[in-house]
């Protein structure tokens, strides 16, 4: 047996080398993505679909800031179907269903109810069951957007993709509360993951997901040939996140943040948990998610501008990555504490 071992780089492996720029101010930079659907993105965000991140209030300010929310499917159809409607259709966003039991029906319901694209949201989106179905959905909704995932190779993306995917979710194992990596020993860092899918000749967008943790990240994934990113745990601990705020004496206030696949996250959906590959935490409270947006606005305008970029696709264009060494990686965090 030969064992063959390749270097995967992580967001914190590597920096943007700053390019010649003539780019005036932030507004001269657009951050469009067209993603096929009503209004394209303005911001390239996406919110996780897991049920302490997505509310309606959550989806609200997402889409008032030019993002998008993927509405969690752990709920009946018909709760799920009233979290995307809310006060009526003054909003856009995505909602996910997963790959067994009553998925199709799911799909159906929130395309009726005017959702702007379905999420096939599995843990292994390189499997036999997610490629079915989003080969049933994509035959029932022929138009709609799809989004599947996850998947940690180009082999998984051009998989999902070929069954009729227009966006792929790329990175397994790297989310904040993932203990995939842990327990099975499989994953691929995600920075990397994106920049191996980001060769495929496949029409289909690269939505990077999992331990993005700042706008510098994003600015990283989005030069490694992302379209988009999805978070979670920068938007957890906001106003609009759910959950009820935890106040213990002498500490400041928290809410929960926890894996889909954490026992806690189970438990509280089906009263039994299977699985358990994911952790659950407290997160202090940050104000409102529109905050959080506005900044990421800036801080990814400001990255183009670093590289000279005035798009997205430029960025692709114009980005030169290096390696850093441990000593550099401390170096590009604030350590005036050290
Ligand atoms: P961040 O780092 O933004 O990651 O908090 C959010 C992403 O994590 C994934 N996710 C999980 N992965 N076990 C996992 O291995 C879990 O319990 C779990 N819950 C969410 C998901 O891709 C999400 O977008």
């Amino acid at each position: 047996m030969s064992v063959n071992v390749r270097e995967a780089f992580s967001f914190d492996d590597v920096l943007l080398v700053p390019k010649y720029s003539d780019i005036a101010t932030r507004a001269d930079i657009s951050l469009e993505v067209d993603i096929g659907t009503a209004s394209s993105l303005k911001l390239p965000v996406f919110a996780a679909p897991m049920d302490t991140i997505m509310s309606n209030k959550m989806a609200r300010t997402l889409h008032e800031a030019g993002a998008m929310g993927v509405m969690h499917r752990y709920c009946s159809i018909d709760e799920q179907v009233r979290l995307v409607s809310g006060a009526g259709t003054d909003f856009e966003c995505f909602a996910a269903v997963g790959v067994t039991g009553d998925y199709l029906e799911r799909a159906m319901a929130l395309a009726d109810a005017g959702v702007a694209g379905i999420c096939v949201d599995v843990a292994h989106g390189h499997h036999s069951s997610a490629i079915a179905a989003v080969t049933e959905i994509r035959r029932e909704l022929p138009d709609i957007h799809i989004m599947a995932g996850n998947v940690a190779t180009i082999r998984g993306f051009e998989a999902l993709a070929d069954a009729g995917a227009n966006s792929v979710r790329v990175g397994v194992g790297g989310g904040s509360i993932c203990s995939t990596r842990i327990q099975t020993g499989h994953g691929v860092p995600t920075l990397q993951s994106v920049m191996d899918c980001a060769v495929s000749d496949r029409d289909c967008l690269i939505i990077a997901d999992g331990g993005i943790k700042t706008s510098g990240d994003m600015v990283k994934a989005l030069a490694a040939g992302a379209d988009a990113v999805m978070v979670g745990r920068m938007l957890a601990g906001t106003s609009e996140a759910p959950g009820e705020v935890i106040q213990n004496p002498g500490s400041p206030p928290v809410k929960v943040y926890r894996g889909m696949a954490s026992p806690e996250a189970q438990i509280a959906w089906r009263g039994r948990y299977s699985s358990n590959e994911g952790v659950s935490r407290t997160v202090p409270l940050k104000g409102s998610a529109r905050e959080v947006l506005f900044e990421i606005d800036k801080g990814i305008r400001s990255g183009l501008s670093y590289s000279g970029a005035r798009t997205i696709s430029q960025l692709w264009g114009l980005a030169t990555f290096v390696l850093q060494s441990s000593a550099g990686a401390k170096e590009s965090s604030t350590h005036i504490d050290s």
